[in-house]
């Protein structure tokens, strides 16, 4: 396994093609107020006793351990410090972080792609230190709340691999779907699949989350 390939799970660059396509299916975005970006810096989103705030650089060293935690490099990327810092530096990224409301983190979301023209953000990578506790799906919801309320995004994307069935899961009670297989996209024997979320679905899934 090496580590280019392992630097790239969960989200690779996005492939002009994607974007074209993207693009076909929705009127060209011209005024400056839908290209994506962050629209403000919201200071906290909370649900139920968890909240997600913007990550700080005290809190890199929580999302180096997290994504070096053991059984982990085989679903997640990891990063140097170095790799964090210059990612953490671009306004096209952002770094999500969430904690128990006046606690302790317990996970993270790296952000890509805030600047891309046609609204397509990607999930570039999410970690949850303790799994399978209850945390990765509120936190994902959040996550989702954050991109599409804060940033003018349209479609969030990201790739998992393919044997990650928790991680799929969550992604599909989160409201995603399935777009395909990618193919030999990474130096691993086990292939990815591509999955997104369209600005529509979320505000369908939020509808009913707050009619229940
Ligand atoms: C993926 C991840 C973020 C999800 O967070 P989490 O805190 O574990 O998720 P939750 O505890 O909220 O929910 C786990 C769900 O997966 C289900 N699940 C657990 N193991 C499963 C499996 N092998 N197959 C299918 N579903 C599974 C659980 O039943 C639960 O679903 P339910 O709430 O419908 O019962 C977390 O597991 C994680 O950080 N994994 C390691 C890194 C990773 O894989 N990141 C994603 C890379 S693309």
């Amino acid at each position: 396994m090496s580590s280019w390939a392992l630097g790239s799970i969960c989200c690779f660059d996005s492939p002009s093609s994607q974007r074209h396509d993207v693009a076909h299916r929705r009127q060209p975005i011209t005024t400056t107020a839908a290209i994506a970006g962050v629209k403000r810096d919201v200071a906290e989103l909370t649900m139920g006793r968890l909240s997600l705030r913007r990550a700080t650089p005290s809190d890199l060293p929580f999302i180096m351990e997290t994504e070096r935690l053991p059984g982990f490099d085989k679903m997640v990327g990891r990063w140097t410090a170095d790799q964090h810092k210059a990612a953490y530096s671009k306004p096209s990224y952002a770094y999500l972080l969430g904690t128990e409301i006046g606690g302790e983190a317990f996970g993270f979301a790296i952000i890509r792609d805030l600047d891309d023209p046609h609204g397509n953000v990607c999930l570039k990578r999410i970690a949850i230190a303790s799994p399978g506790r209850g945390y990765g799906t509120p936190f994902l919801g959040m996550v989702l709340d954050w991109v599409f309320r804060e940033a003018t995004a349209y479609r969030v994307w990201l790739d998992v691999l393919a044997d990650n069935d928790r991680a799929r899961h969550v992604y599909m009670r989160g409201g995603f779907t399935e777009e395909g297989l990618l193919r030999r996209a990474y130096k691993l024997p086990d292939e990815s699949r591509l999955m997104s979320i369209l600005r529509p679905e979320w505000l369908k899934q939020r509808l009913t989350r707050s009619t229940e």
